[in-house]
């Protein structure tokens, strides 16, 4: 193969590769956020579950500076949520988001999205925070 057809079809190997991650990428319907301190709450806004013009995220992950690890939060409807800790509970690894739950890189611990232990070596569920829902803001309690 010439050089100059060997680089053209880099070129378009690469070019067609960054396309598809960013198709994946906007499929998945994931977001991450910074969320904002309110005295002891952690402060969402619902409209970070829209997705598209009337879609809705599965989940958001909540990072702030003042958290070891992010929060996943999950939208069941418009009025239930669930907030984990994204810390796995067998040795403190973060978890990855994968749909409808998480899974530890390090020893491979799963959760479901209400942070119960599907597979282990973890054996306790994940820490969950309640939320309540004011004024189109979600206030993840984080005492
Ligand atoms: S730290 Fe997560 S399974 Fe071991």
């Amino acid at each position: 193969m010439e050089r100059k057809t060997f680089l053209k079809t880099c070129g378009f190997a690469c070019l067609s590769g960054s396309i598809m991650t960013a198709l994946l990428e906007s499929c998945s319907g994931n977001k991450m956020i910074i969320g904002t301190i309110d005295n002891s709450d952690m402060v969402i806004p619902v409209s970070s579950f829209l997705f598209h013009k009337d879609g809705f995220r599965k989940y958001v992950v909540v990072q702030h500076e003042k958290l070891k690890y992010p929060i996943c939060v999950y939208r069941f409807n418009e009025t239930s949520y669930t907030a984990l800790l994204m810390r796995c509970t067998h040795q403190g690894a973060e978890l990855q988001v994968f749909g409808d739950r998480l899974q530890c890189p390090a020893h491979g611990s799963e959760f479901n999205n209400k942070g119960v232990v599907q597979n282990g070596p973890a054996d306790t569920n994940l820490r969950t925070f309640p939320i309540a829902l004011h004024n189109d803001q979600l206030y993840i309690s984080l005492k």
